[in-house]
């Protein structure tokens, strides 16, 4: 692994954004997109860009189960506002939360194989989670619905107005199909993250880690701010 230790958020989006411009410049076609708090600043340096999507196609890791797309705590609702209205791609996908499971799970891979990822961005949970792969999710997996932990049903609640609200399952691509991207960049930031990134680069590679995985793919870069990265050995800071 890559890791690059920057002293805020805001420099960790200007790292990310350098290395979203070196892809889309070498010919990535295929951009996996995360949603949550982590991509909002990079989010916005791409669309002050002069980046073009037009003939690029987007892939999200994940939605909820349940929310339409008209919904504003959708993950949809989200990369319109972020991204999508300033930087239209040739096509956008996100699972449908409304649709079945066995239809969406078997939509989503098919949209996988047809369109391989070059570049994938993520962020990290405060349990490893990646994608809405919760710890022990099998590394084996592809896109599936999941049952959301209290963890990160206690870290979403912000987005909503009471906990209450926030679904309880989502569909999310699976550690296999992040794993099949050729590049992946995973950005954390603040003291919260701080024991998942350890974990994640320093603790051994299982499954109740779910992003101690990514200690096997061959192109991946760690964007940590020093909060983040408190933990770490000095080698790895
Ligand atoms: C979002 C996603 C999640 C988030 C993670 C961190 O599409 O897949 O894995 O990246 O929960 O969320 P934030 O950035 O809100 O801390």
């Amino acid at each position: 692994m890559n890791i690059i230790v920057v002293k805020n958020a805001e420099q960790g989006a200007k790292e990310a954004f350098a290395l979203f411009e070196k892809a889309h410049q070498n010919g990535a076609k295929v951009f996996g997109l995360a949603t949550g708090g982590t991509p909002v600043s990079l989010y916005g340096l791409i669309r002050e860009s002069a980046l073009s999507f037009e003939d690029c196609v987007s892939i999200n890791l994940d939605e909820y189960v349940g929310l339409s797309k008209d919904n504003a705590h959708s993950y949809d609702a989200y990369m319109r506002e972020h991204l999508f209205n300033a930087k239209p791609f040739k096509q956008s996908f996100l699972p449908d939360g409304l649709a079945s499971e066995e239809t969406e799970v078997a939509r989503y891979e098919r949209v996988l194989q047809e369109n391989p990822i070059d570049f994938q961005l993520l962020g990290l949970g405060t349990n490893a989670h990646i994608g809405f792969n919760e710890p022990g999710t099998p590394f084996t997996q592809r896109t599936h619905k999941v049952a959301l932990t209290q963890a990160t049903i206690t870290a979403n609640k912000r987005y909503f107005e009471k906990e209450e609200d926030v679904p309880r399952y989502a569909y999310s691509m699976g550690l296999q199909s992040i794993m099949d991207a050729k590049e992946i960049v995973l950005m954390a930031y603040g003291e919260k993250k701080a024991n998942a990134i350890f974990d994640m680069i320093e603790g051994p590679v299982t499954e109740d880690v779910p992003a101690s995985i990514l200690q096997t793919h061959g192109n991946v870069t760690v964007i940590i701010d020093e909060a983040a990265a408190a933990l770490l050995s000095s080698e790895n800071q």
